[in-house]
């Protein structure tokens, strides 16, 4: 009895020290210093609450964030209190981080994303991936929700990204370079792990699930595209569309990390279908092929991390 009160005690002391300590952390760290010193103190205050060291991160998109609820032993670390993190100002991006287990093997999951249509910065929404190579993070997953532009996608469909094209007029490296994260004018000929797309191809088929891979093209956003717009993309060789992912895997790339990315078509892009867009349409097939993307996340978090 009086074990169990001693370690309960310590557990509970252990607790309020990495709590002392994420405080402490905190303080030190200016707004002004630099992005790789700001990136070690985010990466700091995590290590400091989360027992478990992750190998493989996952971005989860719009109404794409139910995977991350069903870890074990998981901590949950909301954006604002990691130093440096943005938060989401949008519907459908919970603005947490979780790390547990799944199928005993660790992982992070972000649930929610910032994007550049919130006014924040490409290094704003980067953040978290270089604080996750300071966190010993090799294998990044970056899921989101898309307009599909191939017809052959239709809503609810997911598409495993083979590339991408960057139209968000800006690029996450401009600005002075830290070599410490990698080189100034890195590779992007094969941003999309070939390895990772086959490991995924597989775990989809052992599942049933289809996916077709293809061209991922990033704008800016906010509003949604204008069928010229999408007719445009067409012919640029975009198979579908969205506003995120493309700066957080250039980033990731740099970095050395590999990168895995998966759209989830929740729909038909401009002009292709008599309905308008709305966002609450986006967020609510994301719910609907919650399982069906949990399930192949679940097999793919654990391939990744052996
Ligand atoms: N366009 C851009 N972004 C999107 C879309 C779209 O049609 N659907 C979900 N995100």
């Amino acid at each position: 009895m009086e074990r169990k009160r001693l370690a309960c005690r310590r557990s509970r002391t252990t607790h309020y020290i990495k709590r002392l300590l994420t405080m402490t952390n905190m303080a030190e760290e200016p707004a002004s210093s630099s992005l790789y010193a700001r990136a070690e103190h985010a990466a700091r205050t995590i290590r400091a609450r989360a027992a478990e060291e992750p190998r493989v991160a996952i971005v989860l998109g719009s109404g794409l964030g139910a995977f991350g609820d069903d870890f074990e032993d998981a901590v949950v670390i909301p954006y604002q209190e990691i130093p440096g993190f943005p938060t989401s100002t949008v519907a459908g991006h919970a603005g947490q981080l979780v790390i547990g287990k799944v199928d005993n093997v660790p992982v992070l999951a972000m649930q929610g994303r910032v994007h550049f249509y919130e006014a924040y910065s490409l290094e704003d929404v980067t953040f978290p991936i270089r604080t996750f190579k300071l966190l010993g993070i090799r294998k990044l997953v970056l899921t989101n929700a898309a307009g599909g532009i191939d017809v052959q996608l239709s809503q609810g469909a997911l598409m495993l990204i083979s590339d991408h094209l960057n139209l968000m007029g800006a690029n996450p490296l401009r600005g002075p370079n830290d070599k410490r994260f990698g080189p100034r004018f890195p590779d992007l000929s094969d941003v999309y792990s070939r390895e990772l797309q086959q490991i995924c191809i597989e775990e989809a088929r052992a599942l049933g699930v289809e996916l077709r891979r293809g061209i991922y093209a990033a704008l800016p956003g906010p509003s949604y595209e204008t069928p010229a717009e999408i007719h445009m993309l067409r012919g640029f060789g975009a198979d579908a569309v969205g506003m995120s992912t493309v700066p957080e895997a250039i980033v990731a790339r740099q970095m050395g990390i590999e990168v895995l990315g998966i759209s989830c078509i929740t729909n038909m892009a401009a002009g292709l279908s008599n309905e308008p867009i709305n966002h609450e349409e986006v967020v609510e097939t994301g719910k609907q092929v919650r399982d069906t993307f949990a399930r192949l996340l679940r097999r793919l978090a654990v391939r990744l991390a052996s």
